[in-house]
């Protein structure tokens, strides 16, 4: 089934320091970006692609877009001050069609096979979110004290891609605004319908850049899939 794609892309990369958008970082000689829009761009099932951006961005993704031959992005909005508002001004402007992931511009390693493993549960269920079981003990911890240690075998570390039914992305959107919500990803939004979200399991190796030492991961996640 066909799907079109928001990709938040308008971050500053704090947390990564490198003084720009970490996705105009490089691996391999070609940027962040970019790696994550050609698995769309060469996906049959992706009718389009949305980017948020930052303004102070707006010309240099232009030029990538060309010189790389990405055909596929519809449309290119403004970023919010946050994820959530980024994700909101794309959405807006999605017309047409029924299911719509969101995809973090910074997880440059998902696979097609994944995605549409994600597309068939949420064509069934309305929404489905892709995941991998924690591995590490987890406690929940306030002001340098352990409080409680939670039971791992429930916990989930939560990806994107997100799938959705479009007009239940939207309600939900609408919702959070009007009540003020502000979450992490976009799962959480549903979830206060009251809608179920299905989740998919997935790949470790599907890690956001982050934080400097991700580009490690990233040059290693690169060279084994290449070999
Ligand atoms: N993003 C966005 N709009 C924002 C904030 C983030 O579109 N206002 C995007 C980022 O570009 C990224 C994705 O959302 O692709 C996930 O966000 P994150 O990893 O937090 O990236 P940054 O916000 O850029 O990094 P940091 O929080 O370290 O500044
Ligand atoms: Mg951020």
């Amino acid at each position: 089934m066909a799907y079109q794609v928001i990709l938040p892309a308008a971050g500053q990369g704090k947390r990564m320091g490198a003084g720009k958008n970490k996705l105009l970082l490089e691996l391999n000689g070609i940027p962040v970006l970019i790696h994550t829009l050609k698995v769309f761009e060469e996906d049959e099932l992706c009718d389009g692609m949305i980017l948020a951006v930052h303004p102070q961005d707006f010309e240099e993704f232009n030029v990538l877009l060309k010189k790389y031959n990405i055909h596929k992005v519809t449309g290119l909005v403004p970023g919010g001050k946050e994820r959530q508002y980024s994700i909101y001004n794309a959405l807006k402007t999605v017309t047409n069609g029924s299911i719509i992931l969101v995809h973090d511009a910074a997880r440059p390693f998902i696979r097609k096979e994944q995605i549409h493993r994600l597309i068939e549960t949420a064509k069934k269920t309305g929404a489905a979110i892709i995941g991998v079981p924690a591995k590490d003990t987890m406690k929940k911890v306030q002001v340098g004290t352990v409080v409680e240690t939670v039971e791992r075998s429930s916990l989930w570390a939560v990806q994107t891609p997100q799938a959705f039914r479009i007009s239940l992305l939207l309600e939900a959107y609408q919702k959070a605004e009007m009540e003020r919500f502000v979450g992490t990803d976009d799962s959480s939004l549903v979830e206060r319908l009251g809608h179920p979200v299905a989740i998919v399991e997935g790949d470790y190796d599907n890690i956001k850049l982050t934080t400097p030492e991700d580009l490690y991961f990233a040059e290693a996640i690169l060279k084994k899939r290449q070999a």
